[in-house]
């Protein structure tokens, strides 16, 4: 995790049954014994750590006591009444104190957008993307901290996203297929069909799961020039609001609204989830933002003046164009985004104007579990914790 190590300078058992453990920083820590007990890693206990346990919490005592304790600076021994015997690091112990600041410290924080990242967004090379897992790496963090990043001079071509999508994790397959074209067809029922400018919106909220990391690749652009694209974040958004109004804020956190889609006799789409995702510190870390698709609210009726008060503040700040990055995507260009945060809409496009975007869906999970990977592989410093929960509802 990048700190210094620090040592074990004493331990013992406090009047709440608790190990208290002194640090050489002057700091202390407090665990309880069955969450000790619980994550023991002997060889016949198992690892925690990597999934692999043989250890059942069933067969635990949920008042297990250390009989005794011992600590050689790097480790604290426990034998236990029954005289099974634990041993964890120093260096484990730190990265897992679950005390209030030690959580709070090593919680997730999104860098919320200001006018220099929409004036410069971070673009990659395709060349440099494709040719090395450095940049590509650069690239993920940037997704992770801004939810936003492009890649410019791919080719303009069918195939190029499904294959850049590969390198994080599986693209996913939905009703409207795997790798989704976006093309003026009359033919087929896609949103590609509708030409009129596109309000500011996260994708699918109507699904229990909305797609996570979205990539939309410009094969060709409207050759009238029209249909540019907007993005915003939608932390900012939601910060705007309860900076403004912390009773609609919380309303939108606390209540949640239905999203429905249905196209009859293929699917019908309905779920029922905050607007405002907030984690346990109360930090936004994801929104649901899609008013075209809103269902019928039911919530407390003494709710329902606040939310509406809400709902329509947020979206008319997703309204507010300096709040967006603005710009035409070019064939070749590449819009890589986390639908759980970055908002996006564009202007009208014509009918002939042959605007053809391809693009796919990447799963959260996948994503961050990349990123960890081609961490390691660089020898750089990762990060354990979940990152960044998305717009599941609030803790
Ligand atoms: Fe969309
Ligand atoms: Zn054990």
């Amino acid at each position: 995790m990048g700190e210094k190590k620090l040592m074990i300078k004493s331990s013992c058992v406090n009047n709440d049954g608790l190990v208290n453990l002194d640090w050489d920083d002057a700091s202390r820590s407090a665990f309880h014994p069955i969450w000790l007990r619980d994550n023991c890693s002997c060889n016949e206990c198992g690892d925690p750590a990597i999934g692999y346990r043989a250890l059942r919490l069933t067969s635990l005592d949920l008042n297990c006591k250390p009989k005794s304790l011992d600590t050689d600076l790097s480790n604290l021994l426990i034998t236990w009444q029954d005289g099974h015997e634990s041993c964890y690091t120093s260096t484990w112990l730190r990265e897992h104190d679950y005390q209030d600041q030690m959580r709070r410290a090593r919680a997730f924080k999104p860098i919320i957008w200001d006018d220099s990242f929409r004036q410069n967004p971070p673009v990659y090379d395709y060349a440099a993307i494709a040719s090395g897992d450095s940049n590509f790496l650069d690239l993920l963090k940037q997704v992770r901290d801004y939810g936003l990043c492009f890649i410019r001079n791919a080719p303009a071509e069918p195939g190029i996203v499904e294959s850049l999508g590969l390198r994080i994790g599986f693209p996913q397959e939905s009703n409207f297929g795997r790798v989704q074209d976006l093309i003026f067809d009359p033919g087929k029922r896609s949103i590609g069909n509708d030409v009129k400018a596109l309000k500011l919106h996260t994708d699918e909220p109507y699904r229990a799961s909305p797609p996570g990391i979205l990539m939309f690749h410009c094969i060709s652009n409207d050759q009238t020039g029209a249909g540019s694209s907007t993005f915003m974040d939608g932390f900012e958004v939601a910060d705007r609001l309860r900076d403004h109004d912390a009773e609609g804020f919380a309303a939108l956190c606390d209540y949640a609204q239905v999203f429905r889609r249905h196209f009859a006799g293929d699917v019908d789409l309905i779920a029922k989830f905050p607007i405002l995702s907030v984690d346990e510190f109360g930090n936004v870390c994801g929104v649901r933002i899609n008013d075209r698709v809103a269902a019928p609210l039911a919530i407390p009726p003494e709710q329902m003046v606040v939310y509406y008060r809400g709902l329509q503040y947020l979206l008319k700040q997703s309204e507010d164009e300096t709040l967006a990055v603005n710009l035409t995507l070019q064939p070749g260009d590449i819009a890589v985004f986390d639908n759980h945060r970055v908002l996006h809409g564009r202007t009208d496009l014509t009918v002939d104007g042959k605007r053809w975007l391809q693009w796919v869906q990447i799963e959260r999970g996948d994503f961050h579990s990349k990123l960890r990977i081609l961490a390691d592989k660089l020898a750089q410093s990762r990060d354990d914790n979940p990152l960044l929960k998305g717009a599941y509802g609030s803790f």
